[in-house]
């Protein structure tokens, strides 16, 4: 069964990309139009969209408009063709992290170099291409959902970090895709959403998200999941995800790791949802997933507020490794792969050419 779910995070409208504006949530909920590449580029890096397959969809929509600058360039179309892949490989470094936004770039530089159209002919076709992931998107996630429904105990309540709710793909979310579908089943089940600092995507985008759809969510901050979890009051972690690697290593969040150590003490079963496009079958473990190292005032400073002395050090890393042996079981839409993970991925991506 569907929940309906009211968000749509992203969408391309005939010649430009709308967006939730995510820097504002939860203050506001409003949309901008993102009407040029470098601006998509500006909006991916400062998070003005988020979360891995959101991004991924805002990396293809922004091939589309570099696309359309360059047909304004009257080129030929071979100069344009080479031009425009540039400009897609820029665009896949926005953010370094999730491999979402180069399986979706990728996708639409595969519609450039199988194109037999002319210059025209390859913006509709990478037009047709971004709305065909976008709707693919919301069809994975509901899939992600069913498989991830089967294992929530009745009644559970399940502990999630950051946010990969509908606000971080395209609508109805990975790991909130399980709690939708679990809740269309069963109304008992409750959420414990953590703060996630800095960027506290738990407190303003994940409560705002589920509230919105009346799904019943306590905030905590992030050092209380053990304080729960000891006291019996944690049934199961389902986190979403934004890289993983061939042996099930698998980047999210920064704080991601010490709750999946805390569950692993604790007994609870702690799992990942994401889709196949999350996994990068390229790299062998997750010591070779990139990190993304953001601003430092991203720590220093809550709401434009200094929250600490002047002068000190400060290190911000925007992921950690969760390690494989912690991870109970990774739910995608072609099911949940368990451990051995090297086995059960690479025969996921063998029943499946993505
Ligand atoms: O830095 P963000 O907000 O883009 O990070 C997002 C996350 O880490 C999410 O948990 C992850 O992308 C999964 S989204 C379905």
């Amino acid at each position: 069964m569907d929940f309906k779910s009211k968000i749509k995070t992203i969408e391309w409208v005939d010649t430009y990309s709308k967006m939730v504006d995510q820097t504002v949530v939860p203050y506001e909920y409003k949309f901008v139009n993102i009407t040029s590449g470098e601006e998509m580029f500006n909006a991916i890096r400062n998070m003005i969209v988020r979360g891995a397959p959101a991004i991924g969809i805002a990396g293809a929509h922004g091939v589309i408009l570099f696309a359309q600058e360059l047909e304004k360039e009257n080129l030929s179309r071979e100069v344009f063709v080479k031009e425009l892949i540039k400009k897609a490989e820029y665009m896949k470094t926005s953010r370094p992290t999730a491999v979402n936004l180069m399986w979706a770039v990728d996708k639409q530089i595969e519609v450039i170099k199988n194109s037999k159209s002319d210059v025209k002919g390859i913006i509709e076709e990478l037009k047709q291409n971004a709305i065909k992931l976008e709707n693919e998107d919301i069809e994975i996630n509901k899939k992600i959902g069913e498989y991830g429904a089967e294992v929530v105990p009745k009644g559970a309540a399940i502990l999630t970090h950051c946010n990969a709710g509908a606000l971080a793909t395209v609508g109805y979310g990975t790991a909130l895709g399980v709690v939708r579908s679990a809740f269309a089943k069963d109304n008992t089940i409750k959420v414990f959403a953590d703060e996630t600092r800095p960027r506290q995507q738990g407190a303003r985008i994940t409560t705002f998200e589920l509230a919105m759809d009346g799904i019943p969510v306590t905030l905590i901050t992030d050092g209380m999941c053990s304080y729960f979890m000891k006291k019996g009051m944690i049934d199961m972690v389902v986190v979403g995800a934004d890289r993983i690697a061939a042996n099930g290593d698998t980047a999210n969040k920064i704080g991601t790791y010490t709750v999946a150590i805390a569950a692993k003490y604790h007994n609870i079963p702690f799992y990942i949802a994401a889709p196949l496009s999350t996994i990068d079958i390229s790299i062998k473990s997750g010591d070779e997933i990139p990190i993304e190292e953001r601003s430092h005032e991203e720590v220093t400073h809550i709401n434009g507020k200094r929250i600490c002395a002047e002068g000190i050090n400060i290190i911000n890393p925007g992921f950690d490794v969760t390690p494989h042996e912690l991870i109970t079981g990774i739910i995608t839409e072609k099911g949940i792969l368990r451990p051995d993970y090297n086995k059960s991925i690479a025969e996921a991506f063998s029943k499946d050419n993505i």
